[in-house]
Order: C-alpha cells, then structure tokens, then sequence
C-alpha cells in the first residue's frame, strides 16, 4: 500500500516484501496481457515523470518512457550534462525543484548515495533505474520472465555466473530471496558478495543464497543461467584486471553449459558484450536464450511499478 502524503520510493527490493513484489509481477502479468486494452485505464492521466541519467541506458530509457506513455502520462527525459546539476547544483536544490513540477522521479546515477539523497528531498516517489549498487527495475523484469517460464518462483534454481558484487546480480538476489527461490553465485574470490550482503538476504526471506568459486558447480543444477557484464559502467579503469580475474573461466559459454543437468534458461539483462561473459551462440541460442522477452519484460514492469506508486492517487 502506498499511503496518501507519503512518497513511497523505490530504491532497492530491500525495502518490499514478498507480497508487495508478487502484487507488482502479478500487476506486470495483466498489463503485458492486456496490453492495449489497459493502456485504456489511463493510470497516469495529467501526470509527468522526470527521467533523469547520469549513465548511457538503451532499455530503462526506453522502456520507462514508453510505460509512462502507455499508462497516458508524458515523460521528461534528462540528460545529467544537460541539467544544472552538471555544472554543480546540488541534488537537494534540483530534486526540490523537480519534484514541484513532476509526479515522480526516476534516476539512473553513478552513486546509489545520490537516490538516498533525492529520496530525503524529494516529495514524489523516487524510483531507482539503476545505481552501482542495485536495478530493481530490472529485478522484476526477471522475475516475470523466469515465472513465465517456470511457472513458479519459489524452489526455482538460479545461476548467476560473474560478478558477486554486481547492481544487476544484488536485485536478482534480493528479489530471489525473498521469493523463495534458491540462488547460487560463482564468482572469483575477490569478487564475492560481500559476508554482510548475504547475511542480511539469510534474513530477508524464504529463499536461499550459496556462494562458490566454481561455475561448473553453479550451473550443474540451475533452471535458471544468468550472467551479466564483467565490466560495469563506471568501472572502465578497471577493464583489464576485470577481465583477468573472470576470463576465461567464468564466461558462460557451450563448455560450461555441457556441466548442466536441468532444462535451463539463459539469461543477460543486456546490453551483452559477446566474447566476454558470454558467447553469441549462448545468446542467440533460441531454445535457451530468453534475453529478448526480458527485456521486453521490462515495460510490462515498469508500468506494474508507475501503477504501483502513482495509479493510487
Ligand atoms: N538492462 C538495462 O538496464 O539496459 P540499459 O542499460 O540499456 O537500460
Ligand atoms: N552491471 C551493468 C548493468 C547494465 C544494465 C552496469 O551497471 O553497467
């Protein structure tokens, strides 16, 4: 629920429960049904939704402002160099001021600090499109998509395969967790999640979080093979010992896929550098490679997100 007066944000799937994130895959399920049909109930009727980058973005970008189109509203895309905020104005004064004109704000920045600092200012809901720490938007997408696939989340087995540390692979595991599915993560050691991550996803729901070295271990009984980028956006300077510490080893590709056992889904949440964590014939591997309906998923959930904290209203 989200309660009159009190922007609810979204940050990270740490801050919902279980029931809360089923309502909004459920909600994404009958918007991607329905799809015109609803685009009908006009959900955000007379309402504008900044969009606010610090980082490229091909799917969020484009995904948040169709959603916001679809639902009848009008999205308001920012480039960070092209506000203010690019010459030094600080994020209290800006966020202040967009959030008098705009119904919410959505941000993809460079700092996950930098939403906790819009959340403290702003007066309509705040929602994360990826930070370094988290992308939740793209969480539910993957849920959706392994549901679909699936039929259940809970019990379901998750690979992910690279970074421990990664934004994409913390939602993954939040949501997970809290889902009741049971993730495994196989990274190097110094790219492990870090111990008080994990003990606070151990606390966090009914799933479970296992973490090891080995990808062969990892993807032997996974339903669910996911990797995402080695080299994330802001970590360019550390492109090489990046790709030391993962290649070859950690690259999903046909030999480590012969070390599964269960009818599996591939899954990236693109944009995917093919050659690094990931071969093209993994990717374009249509009997097992769902990376298109994720990332299509990613309307359908960023409208059950807008309706989630806006449509109430
Ligand atoms: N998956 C994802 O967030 O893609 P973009 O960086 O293109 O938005
Ligand atoms: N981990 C990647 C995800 C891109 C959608 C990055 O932050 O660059």
């Amino acid at each position: 629920m989200v309660l009159k007066g009190l922007p609810r944000h979204l940050l990270s799937l740490m801050d919902y429960n279980a029931k809360e994130i089923e309502e909004i895959i459920r909600n994404a399920k009958l918007f991607k049904e329905k799809r015109r049909e609803r685009a009908a109930e006009n959900v955000l009727k007379g309402k504008s939704i900044a969009l606010i980058f610090e980082k490229p973005s091909t799917r969020t970008r484009a995904s948040m402002g169709v959603a916001v189109y679809e639902l009848g509203g009008q999205p308001f895309f920012y480039n960070k160099t092209e506000l203010q905020l690019g010459r030094g104005e600080p994020i209290k004064d800006t966020v202040r001021v967009l959030s008098r004109y705009h119904d919410a704000i959505a941000a993809r920045v460079l700092k996950h600090e930098t939403l906790i600092e819009m959340a403290k200012y702003s007066s309509v809901p705040v929602i994360n499109m990826l930070s370094n720490l988290y992308h939740p938007l793209q969480a539910l997408a993957d849920y959706l998509t392994i549901l679909e696939h699936k039929g259940k989340i809970k019990g379901v087995t998750i690979a992910f395969i690279g970074d421990g540390k990664d934004n994409v692979f913390n939602s993954l595991a939040i949501a997970g967790v809290k889902l009741g599915a049971k993730i495994i993560v196989a990274s190097p050691p110094s790219y492990q999640p870090d111990p008080g991550f994990i003990e606070d996803l151990k606390n966090a729901g009914s799933g479970t979080i296992t973490v090891v070295d080995d990808p062969r271990k990892a993807v032997k009984n996974a339903e669910v093979i996911y990797t995402d980028v080695f080299v994330s956006m802001g970590q360019e300077e550390e492109r090489e010992e990046r790709l030391k510490a993962f290649l070859p080893e950690y690259q999903v590709n046909r030999q480590l896929l012969s070390y599964t056992t269960k009818d599996y889904i591939f899954m990236h949440c693109l944009p995917a550098f093919r050659g690094q964590e990931v071969t093209d014939e993994v990717i374009e591997d249509v009997e097992h490679s769902v990376v298109f309906e994720q990332a299509e998923n990613r309307l359908h959930t960023a409208k059950a997100v807008l309706a989630y904290l806006l449509g109430g209203e």
